[in-house]
Parts: structure tokens; C-alpha cells; sequence
């Protein structure tokens, strides 16, 4: 990579961020298209302050922004577009000027990975597991373009999941149902479920072998998509392979928020190819 005085420069955002893959798909992007960008990461702790010095930087074209500054970004912002300031939070600031605008690709990501999928989510059930984030950018997503048939949310925590069926509902205008995420509520829900998106931490490394759904309630007709992304095969995406389900992995989700960041500051096509094979590599 030749790094020189015309390099426009990108980055992550976020506490902690070492473990973070983003450096290495975008900069392998910049490198396949030839582009004169580079993307870093930067452990931030004062949110307001590096937004203020990242926009006085002639070449600071963009961020990733990560945990925990995804709600606490949005008020130094200059702009948020619509949908992500229905979901409150943003994951993405491009840079035009020192305009600054907020975008949330989770969202994106999590509809581009279901399109690519084949999954057609017109008059479909959809039900998501877990009321934190990630779940509110896939709703708000679901709500403001797939013309789903229904919505429902299953989560542990009622209040965080009243609001955002609350919220839903006054924003958009989708029927949302609510409901707590137990064996009980899955068992007299999934039989009339299309599209299953799992948006809770369960089934993450270390902790493997652990799902929100028992085997036995998973039926060949679901598509089950778990955005969980490490390990790349979660025990919930083996036991519905195992019953015969479209699978969509949590890898698709961050592969495809990462090429609509990708896009938003280089106005190119992501070369989704290269970026899907470092993943794949980084990944277990
Ligand atoms: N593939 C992707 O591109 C992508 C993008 C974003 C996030 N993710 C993944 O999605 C997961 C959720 O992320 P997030 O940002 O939404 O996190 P978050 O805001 O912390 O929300 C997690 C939600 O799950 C609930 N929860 C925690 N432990 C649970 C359990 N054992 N059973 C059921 N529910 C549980 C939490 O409830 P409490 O608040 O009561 O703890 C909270 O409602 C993480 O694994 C993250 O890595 C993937």
C-alpha cells in the first residue's frame, strides 16, 4: 500500500477495538480497486471529541462507528439519515466536507444478507429473537422497506422490547407482536413462523454450544438467519441445518454492512469476493 500525501484515510471507532476485523476487509478492498485509502483503528473514550477532530481533517473521509458510541455519536453529527435516526443509533459516518452524516449499515447489512439469501420477505412471519442494537436496526429495516405480512419480537428484557415494538409502531406503522423469549412463547410461535433472525449474544464463542431455541422447535419450512458471527456455524444454525432450513449466516450480515460502509465512502462497488475470503480466513 503506497501511503502519501493524498491519501484519504477511514476508520473504527470504538472501545474496545482490537479485536476489530474491519481493518483488515476494507483495507484489502482499497487494495483490490486500487484506491488511495487506508483504514485504521482508533480506541476512542471521548465520543464528541474525536468527531470534532476527525472533522477538522481535510482527508478523513469516514468511520465505522462500534461499541459503545453508537448512540452516544449521533448528537455530533451534522445529519442522520432517516432510518437510522428512527433506530437511534449509527454504526457509519461519511465525510463530505466537514459534513458529517450518520448512517446505520447494520440495517442494510441485515436485508442485503436475507435478499442475497433468495429469502423473499413479502406477507412472511418474522420473528426476531432479541430487543438490544442489533435487533432494532433489523426491525426498523424490516419495517421501512420489505413489506413483511408480520413482526414479531421475542426478547428477556420487557422493557427494552416494549419500546421498540412501541417505537416501531409509531415510526413506521408495522403491527409489531411482543412477547418474552421462553421455551413456551418459541413452542406456540415457530409452527407459524417464515423468517427466524436471532439477534441475541447466545451461541457466541466462547460459549458455542449454548442457542436460544431447542432443536426440536425448528421445522424445515424456517429460514433461520443468526447474526452471530463467531464462530461462523452457531449451534442454532447446525441444528437447522440438521431439520432441513435456509440457513444465512452472521458472516453475510457483517460482510454486507461492511460493503455499504465500503460503498458510502468510495462510491464504488464493494469487491464483496475479497472481503467474504478475509472474513472467512479470520474467523473459526
Ligand atoms: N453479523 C453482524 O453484522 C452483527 C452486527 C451487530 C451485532 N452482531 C451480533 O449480535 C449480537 C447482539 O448484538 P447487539 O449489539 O444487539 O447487543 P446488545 O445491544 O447488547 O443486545 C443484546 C440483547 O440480547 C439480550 N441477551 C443477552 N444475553 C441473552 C441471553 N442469554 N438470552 C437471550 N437474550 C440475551 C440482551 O438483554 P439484556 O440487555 O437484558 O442483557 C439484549 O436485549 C452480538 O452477538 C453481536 O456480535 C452481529
Amino acid at each position: 500500500m503506497d501511503i502519501n500525501a493524498h491519501t484519504q484515510f477511514c476508520g473504527v471507532i470504538g472501545n474496545p477495538v482490537e479485536h476489530s476485523l474491519s481493518p483488515a476487509i476494507h483495507n484489502a478492498a482499497f487494495q483490490k480497486l486500487g484506491l488511495n485509502f487506508v483504514y485504521l483503528a482508533f480506541r476512542v473514550e471521548a465520543i464528541g471529541d474525536a468527531i470534532k477532530g476527525l472533522r477538522a481533517l481535510g482527508n478523513f473521509r469516514g468511520a465505522s462507528v462500534t461499541i459503545p458510541h453508537k448512540v452516544a455519536a449521533v448528537p455530533f453529527l451534522d445529519a442522520i439519515e432517516p432510518t437510522a435516526r428512527h433506530i437511534g443509533a449509527i454504526n457509519t459516518i461519511v465525510a463530505v466536507g466537514e459534513t458529517l452524516t450518520g448512517y446505520n449499515t447494520d440495517a442494510i447489512g441485515a436485508l442485503r444478507a436475507l435478499r442475497e439469501g433468495g429469502v423473499a420477505l413479502k406477507g412472511q412471519h418474522v420473528v426476531i429473537l432479541g430487543s438490544g442494537g442489533a435487533a432494532r436496526a433489523i426491525a426498523f429495516s424490516l419495517g421501512a422497506e420489505a413489506g413483511i405480512g408480520r413482526l414479531t419480537i421475542l426478547g428477556i428484557d420487557s422493557q427494552e422490547r416494549t419500546t421498540l415494538a412501541q417505537d416501531l409502531q409509531s415510526k413506521t406503522g408495522m403491527a409489531v407482536r411482543e412477547s418474552p423469549l421462553d421455551e413456551g412463547t418459541l413452542r406456540e410461535i415457530l409452527p407459524d413462523t417464515h423468517v427466524l433472525i436471532h439477534c441475541t449474544p447466545m451461541g457466541m464463542s466462547p460459549n458455542v454450544h449454548k442457542t436460544s431455541v431447542p432443536a426440536a422447535l425448528l421445522h424445515a419450512g424456517l429460514t433461520v438467519m443468526d447474526i452471530v458471527y463467531n464462530p461462523r456455524s452457531t449451534q442454532l444454525l447446525k441444528d437447522a441445518n440438521a431439520v432441513g432450513c435456509r440457513v444465512i449466516p452472521g458472516l453475510e450480515m457483517f460482510l454486507h454492512q461492511a460493503s455499504a460502509q465500503f460503498e458510502l465512502w468510495t462510491n464504488q462497488a464493494a469487491p464483496t469476493d475479497v472481503m467474504r475470503a478475509v472474513l472467512e480466513s479470520r474467523l473459526p
